[in-house]
């Protein structure tokens, strides 16, 4: 009996990924699939290059929030053109360092928890009007693909 709720809760952490939600308005963590600019899947080509993250649907300005419990570390910028969703942040914590751009973060320092709030989505329509609004989440080490922790 106990054995079985152990493995039913095993199974339900799996099912649920091992990330927390990270957007409000996608409580499934729902991948963005192809539109107009391309796929939000992670290794999805952009030109020459490829997609080194993996995209999460999420509403402009709905809330985000911290996928795991960790640290805030720094800001990012991920255009580095100052246009109007030229940042992020870099959480570390748990055995994760990853990036997640397109959102406004409350601050970038700091003690987190799993499902506390990070921040809210930028105007994403504003920059790419008609895609498909999301956060860009990626490993510190773009060579890991982010998507089964999701
Ligand atoms: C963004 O969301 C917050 C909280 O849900 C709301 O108070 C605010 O008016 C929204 N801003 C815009 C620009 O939609
Ligand atoms: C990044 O991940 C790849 C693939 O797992 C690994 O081979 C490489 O050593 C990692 N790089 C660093 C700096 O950890
Ligand atoms: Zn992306």
């Amino acid at each position: 009996m106990l054995k079985g709720l152990i493995l039913l809760f095993l199974f339900s952490q799996v099912a649920a990924g091992r990330w927390g939600k990270l957007c409000h308005s996608n409580p499934t963590n729902r991948v963005r699939g192809t539109d107009s600019y391309g796929s939000g899947a992670y290794g999805a080509p952009r030109g020459k290059l490829r997609h080194l993250g993996v995209d999460v649907r999420c509403n402009d300005n709905s809330t985000t929030y911290a996928p795991f419990t960790g640290r805030l570390i720094k800001r990012v910028n991920p255009y580095d053109n100052g246009n109007a969703i030229d940042n992020g942040v870099m959480m570390k914590g748990q055995g994760y360092c990853v990036k997640i751009f397109n959102i406004e973060p409350d601050r970038y320092s700091g003690a987190i928890t799993k499902g506390q709030r990070l921040g809210r989505l930028l105007n994403v329509q504003r920059v790419y009007k008609g895609i498909t609004s999301h956060v860009h989440i990626e490993m510190c080490n773009t060579s890991v693909d982010p998507t089964p922790n999701l």
